[in-house]
């Protein structure tokens, strides 16, 4: 069992912040005390850049960098550090996963197929591609209960199908998607499969080989880690294969100028998909969250998740009854860590300021995913609570109680009926 208390204490912001509620997490975490340090050890005491220079500081930090990607590539169930390669963000590994894709398998006449609950990083860089090749973006709803409906995937995927991209948690429904399911879909007709894993990744158990995926995408700033940090795996033979659509230092192995052309032989994975001075200090600052975690335990982190969002549900229902709507998969078991929500007739950023007024972070809007707040009906967007690891019932409490105190005073000044 995870004990929150005892974690938030690895926190320093909760110590020089006193009394805030940070129910933001699905945006980004905080960081503990154990990857702050990493980051400054190796500013103050390695900081060379890397694959760069024979000098010591180098070395080092050559070594530090490349225990980081088999530290991750451990945490993923990836048996290949080479098939881990770092970049910005999850958004910038899945257009390095797109871009590569389409410029080596996709032909005119083919077809990808997202989901309604793409986050728009998991669906623009698509709908781009589409527009420029003459490819036809297929795009997959939600059931009643927004769960996916795999029935009309398995109609929409069909040998035409050359790619499925979807996500493993919604960012905005929490709702956690049969990967497996999806990947027999797409085994069908072999289509690959990326998976964005910006919401699951920080939260649950992630086996790259069980789930059977070809590329998957995750942030390290969600799950502990620095900014400017992400990672995109590639199935080892896929990486080989996959050309590299960001050129520059570090991605080739030689470049040669003969007849005034210019020739070049691409590096091996993982450091072809790694052009340009790495964010090495936040690689580190990953590895150290990724440790954080593993010691914590992925499934314990994981039940608290759970549990925290499946306490948020029950007590909005308790104390906001028909005011409220919320979004996501009734069954708690299909639900992680992130509860959406609406109060009928209040626009989202006002019960965001609300919230914020007594200490309580959450966001508001649409977070990335207009085109599925249309599907919801959702016009103005929705307002989201975001559990994690240092959360609390009480959190959970204080989150249900400033609402009915909100709501009833926005009644008592007439603003409500
Ligand atoms: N993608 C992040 C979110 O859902 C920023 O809030």
């Amino acid at each position: 069992m995870l004990n929150p208390e005892q974690v938030r204490q690895d926190f320093p912001i909760f110590e020089r912040r006193k009394g805030i509620i940070y129910l933001d997490n699905a945006a980004t975490t905080h960081k503990p005390r154990q990857v702050i340090e990493a980051v400054r050890h190796f500013y103050e005491e390695i900081n060379a850049n890397v694959h760069r220079g024979v000098h010591t500081l180098s070395q080092e930090a050559s070594k530090a960098f490349e225990e980081a990607h088999e530290i991750v590539a451990k945490f993923i169930g990836s048996r290949d550090w080479r098939s881990v390669s770092f970049t910005r963000n999850a958004t910038e590994s899945l257009n390095i996963f797109a871009n590569s894709v389409a410029e080596k398998y996709l032909r005119e006449g083919d077809e990808v197929v997202v989901t309604v609950m793409e986050h728009n990083s998991s669906i623009l860089p698509w709908v781009r591609i589409a527009k420029l090749r003459g490819i036809k973006l297929r795009v997959v709803g939600i059931n009643a209960d927004h769960t996916l409906n795999y029935d009309e995937l398995g109609e929409v995927v069909t040998t035409r199908t050359k790619v499925i991209a979807v996500t493993h948690v919604s960012n905005v429904l929490g709702t956690l998607n049969d990967v497996r399911r999806i990947v027999k879909e797409a085994s069908q007709v072999g289509a690959l499969v990326v998976l964005d894993a910006a919401q699951s990744a920080p939260h649950m158990p992630i086996n790259v080989r069980e789930l059977g995926v070809d590329a998957l995408a995750f942030s390290g700033h969600k799950m502990l880690g620095p900014t400017g940090i992400g990672v995109l795996y590639l199935r080892p033979d896929l990486a080989e294969e996959l050309p590299p659509p960001i050129m520059g230092g570090g991605m080739v192995k030689e470049v040669r100028l003969s007849n005034c052309s210019v020739t070049y032989e691409v590096a091996d994975p993982p450091w072809k998909f790694e052009a340009g001075t790495a964010n090495i200090a936040g690689s580190i600052g990953l590895a150290a969250a990724v440790q954080y975690l593993t010691k914590l335990g992925m499934n314990n982190v994981r039940s608290h998740s759970m549990q925290l969002a499946e306490h948020a549900v029950r007590r909005l229902r308790e104390v906001l009854e028909d005011r409220v709507v919320i979004y996501g998969p009734k069954d708690p078991s299909l639900r992680i860590g992130i509860v959406s929500f609406n109060i009928n007739g209040v626009n989202p950023h006002i019960i965001a300021s609300i919230l914020d007024s007594e200490g309580i972070a959450v966001r508001s809007g649409f977070h990335c995913a207009q085109h599925l707040h249309q599907v919801l009906g959702a016009h103005e967007g929705s307002v989201r609570a975001s559990f994690y690891i240092y959360n609390t019932e009480d959190d959970v409490e204080a989150l249900a109680s400033t609402l009915k105190r909100g709501v009833d005073e926005l009644v008592r000044s007439g603003v409500l009926r």
